[in-house]
Order: structure tokens, then C-alpha cells, then sequence
């Protein structure tokens, strides 16, 4: 009888002594490769194909959209539904957008216009809100944002801004004494035509880049 408690006690030690080391090995091989940053994350949800279009994407055979209708991804931390709607519009509709960029020695020279009045009206009303939250410091802190506009809220005060209507849309004028300033205007600059030409599909691009804060 004391031998049968002996052995039985014996199998549940070694079946909880493998268990445990099973279940350890399961914990390391899944998360060994570190893989659980916001990039890999965004891989796995999307896969790495079907991001040709920017909307659709084929994960494990199945085909999912993303929600471009309410698209939350344009929501920051105090940001007001004009801003948002602001920015709906503009993504929805970039491709009436006609941009050109112009790098001087100190800053930027932009103008961004569009044939269509509700697009037009949508970009100078974001140029209007976000440059004033850029001369007051606040940065928006919109899920989407890149980490180049994060650097340009922290340097605001270094930041001259000119803004001038024009019949088709807005012309901007940003410049700054500091040449480190300067390549960040320069840089956003880029990414806002890139933004423009390709909508979300740009912004996609650079989140898997790893390079979104
Ligand atoms: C197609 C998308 C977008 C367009 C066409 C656009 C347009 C513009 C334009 C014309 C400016 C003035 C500076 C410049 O011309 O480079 C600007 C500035 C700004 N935009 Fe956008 N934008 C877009 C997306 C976004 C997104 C997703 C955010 C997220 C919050 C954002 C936030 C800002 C901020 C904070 C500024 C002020 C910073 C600065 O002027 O340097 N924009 N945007």
C-alpha cells in the first residue's frame, strides 16, 4: 500500500515536472524572437501582401477592409471633430490634391490646392488649426502622426510660419535658424506630399517601416 502512494506520488512529480517544463518551452520558443513590437504586430495583422491598394488585405486567406468610413486612426488626445472630419476629407479625397514643395536654405515653401471646394476647404482649415497648435505647442498626438511631426512639436518655438491664401488652396512658408529644424520641416514637408499622393497607403508604408512613434 506504501509503495502504491510512494509510486503514485512519484507519476504526479514527474508529470508536474514535465508539464512545467513543457509549457516554459512552449513561453520560449513563441516569444524568443522578440517579435511583439508595433511593427510585427501590424505584419502579422495585415500579412506581408495585398498591400497594393491600401485598403484590402489578405490575411490567412481571408479578406478583411480597413474601417475607412470612421477611420479611428485619426483621433489624437484632444484633437476636435473639425479636425478629424479635417482630415477624413484629406485622406479620402488626396487624390485632388496638388502639391509642390520647395526647400530653401532656411525652411519650406509649400502650396497645396485643390479644384474640388470641400477638399480645398479642408486643407486650409487643418493648415489653420494644426499651424496654430504648432505656434501654441499642442501637439495633436494623432494615433497616425508621424515621429517627425512628435520632433517638430518639441522645437516649435524655433519655427517661423507664414501662411498665405491662394486661389486654389494655401501656400506655406516655414522656416528656422537651426539646420537641424530645418531638415525636420524639410522631412514632414516630404511626408505630407508623399501623404498626399498616396493617402493611407503612405502612412501604412511607414508604420511598417517601424519608423511611426
Ligand atoms: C494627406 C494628408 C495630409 C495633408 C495633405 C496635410 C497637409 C498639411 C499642410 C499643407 C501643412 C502645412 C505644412 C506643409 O505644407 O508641409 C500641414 C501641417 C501640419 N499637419 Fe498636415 N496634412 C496631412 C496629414 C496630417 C496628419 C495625418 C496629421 C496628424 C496629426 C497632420 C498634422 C499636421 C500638423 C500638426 C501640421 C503643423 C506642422 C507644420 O506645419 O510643420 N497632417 N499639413
Amino acid at each position: 500500500m506504501e509503495y502504491k502512494i510512494k509510486s503514485l506520488k512519484r507519476i504526479i512529480s514527474i508529470i508536474f515536472v514535465f508539464g512545467f517544463g513543457a509549457g516554459a518551452s512552449f513561453l520560449f520558443f513563441t516569444y524568443k524572437n522578440g517579435d511583439h513590437d508595433y511593427k510585427s504586430m501590424h505584419e502579422r495583422h495585415h500579412s506581408q501582401s495585398g498591400m497594393a491598394d491600401g485598403n484590402t488585405h489578405k490575411a490567412d486567406g481571408n479578406t478583411h477592409k480597413h474601417d475607412e468610413v470612421n477611420m479611428p486612426g485619426l483621433q489624437g488626445k484632444d484633437t476636435t471633430d473639425q479636425e478629424v472630419n479635417d482630415l477624413k476629407t484629406i485622406f479620402r479625397e488626396h487624390e485632388g490634391i496638388v502639391r509642390e514643395v520647395i526647400n530653401l536654405a532656411n525652411g519650406i515653401k509649400t502650396t497645396t490646392e485643390a479644384q474640388d471646394v470641400k477638399l480645398r476647404d479642408a486643407i486650409t482649415s487643418h493648415v489653420s488649426m494644426m499651424v496654430t497648435r504648432l505656434q501654441e505647442g499642442k501637439n495633436p498626438e494623432v494615433m497616425i502622426q508621424s515621429p517627425t511631426l512628435d520632433t517638430l512639436f518639441e522645437v516649435y518655438d524655433e519655427i517661423e510660419t507664414e501662411i498665405e491664401m491662394t486661389d486654389l488652396g494655401v501656400a506655406v512658408i516655414q522656416t528656422s535658424s537651426n539646420p537641424e529644424v530645418v531638415k525636420f520641416l524639410q522631412t514632414h514637408a516630404a511626408e505630407v506630399s508623399d501623404m498626399s499622393a498616396r493617402g493611407m497607403v503612405a502612412v501604412h508604408e511607414r508604420m511598417m517601416q517601424g519608423t511611426n512613434e
